[in-house]
């Protein structure tokens, strides 16, 4: 069991960011998904923590993994779950958000998970409504609950048991600057020690993630030999108003994660990545697939994560009244 102190109380009606969370609130969490990580695997994979609740995921975005993941950890917990597949196009200047989850809300919702491709969209969403916010991706800003599933996992592969990172390197390569995964894992990873290194073509490495503490680096090859831990970002195509480098195969030459390169990192290297992948672009199949990944280990984390999030945010909704919990 990871350590927390014995006075502890999980404080946050929302998660919205981990920029919001101490390092006691990020190991309060992993406590708490490595309690739920055996639900999982038993024949009969639910346990009453939310029963009589209801849970919402309400995305404006396309996802597949995302949204099992949090559909899954609430059914597991044995809360009723609806999924609410909104359209960004209908969305203007927010008002039909904030009417939308306003109108979800009122058929007694207790949980809103919400994906939106505006930042900041859950923090408004969270200022308006009475029920609990968990952010589930919110444009280039914030995704928290996968920055704590990698950040576990990362925990639990170099079996840190307080995931204590002091001493350890992590460098997320690639498309920092369109990232939401990135800065969320950079707020985390910061927070309990780790030393990050943020890789990519100078086009999509904005300066500012050196004022989050970070290490700038505009090549991979430079880092390989000294990193613990690489998360494989995707290059946000969809996201990019113009090319931010000269084609796919400069891209790989530089920055794709290949065997070779590979071959010159530390023997027990965890290779990550959030997926969804491209493969041959940022990363090789055979790395990918290969014993150093823990892709797959982060999906399955993912589920553990998502019902501890889900169980803690609503422990603090029935402990305290509405006005004094964030
Ligand atoms: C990420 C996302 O949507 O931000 N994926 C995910 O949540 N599984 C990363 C990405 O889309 O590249």
């Amino acid at each position: 069991m990871a350590k927390t102190k014995k006075t502890y109380t999980w404080p946050h009606r929302h998660v919205l960011g981990l920029e919001d969370l101490t390092a006691d609130d990020l190991r309060h969490v992993f406590a708490t998904a490595r309690g739920f990580e055996a639900v999982s695997t038993r024949s009969v994979k639910k346990v009453p923590a939310l029963r009589g609740q209801v849970v919402v995921n309400l995305f404006f975005e396309p996802s597949t993994r995302t949204k099992s993941s949090f559909f899954l950890a609430a059914s597991r917990l044995s809360a009723d779950v609806l999924d609410f597949t909104a359209s960004m196009s209908s969305e203007k200047k927010g008002e039909t958000l904030v009417d939308t989850a306003r109108n979800i809300e009122a058929m007694g919702v207790d949980v809103i998970v919400v994906r939106h491709g505006r930042s900041g969209a859950a923090r408004q969403l969270a200022e308006h409504v009475g029920c609990a916010v968990v952010n589930a991706g919110d444009g280039q800003h914030e995704h928290p609950t996968q920055g704590l599933l990698d950040i576990y996992t990362i925990g639990q592969r170099l079996g840190l048991d307080t995931c204590d990172l002091t001493g350890k390197t992590v460098a997320i390569v690639g498309d920092i600057a369109h990232s939401r995964v990135a800065r969320s894992n950079i707020h985390g990873l910061k927070k309990l020690g780790a030393h990050v290194i943020c890789v990519g073509p100078p086009t999509l490495l904005p300066g500012g993630f050196e004022a989050m503490g970070c290490e700038l680096s505009t090549s991979l090859d430079d880092v390989l030999e000294r990193v613990d831990a690489i998360n494989m970002l995707r290059v946000q195509f969809e996201r990019l108003t113009s090319p931010a480098f000269p084609s796919a195969r400069e891209y790989t030459h530089l920055f794709g994660l290949t065997t070779e390169r590979l071959k010159r990192m530390k023997n027990n290297v965890l290779v990550m990545h959030p997926g969804p992948i491209n493969r041959g672009l940022e990363i090789e199949s055979a790395v990918a697939d290969g014993p150093n990944s823990t892709i797959l280990q982060q999906v399955t984390n993912g589920l553990a994560i998502r019902m501890a999030v889900l169980f803690l945010v609503h422990q603090a909704q029935s402990a305290e009244p509405a006005a004094s919990v964030r």
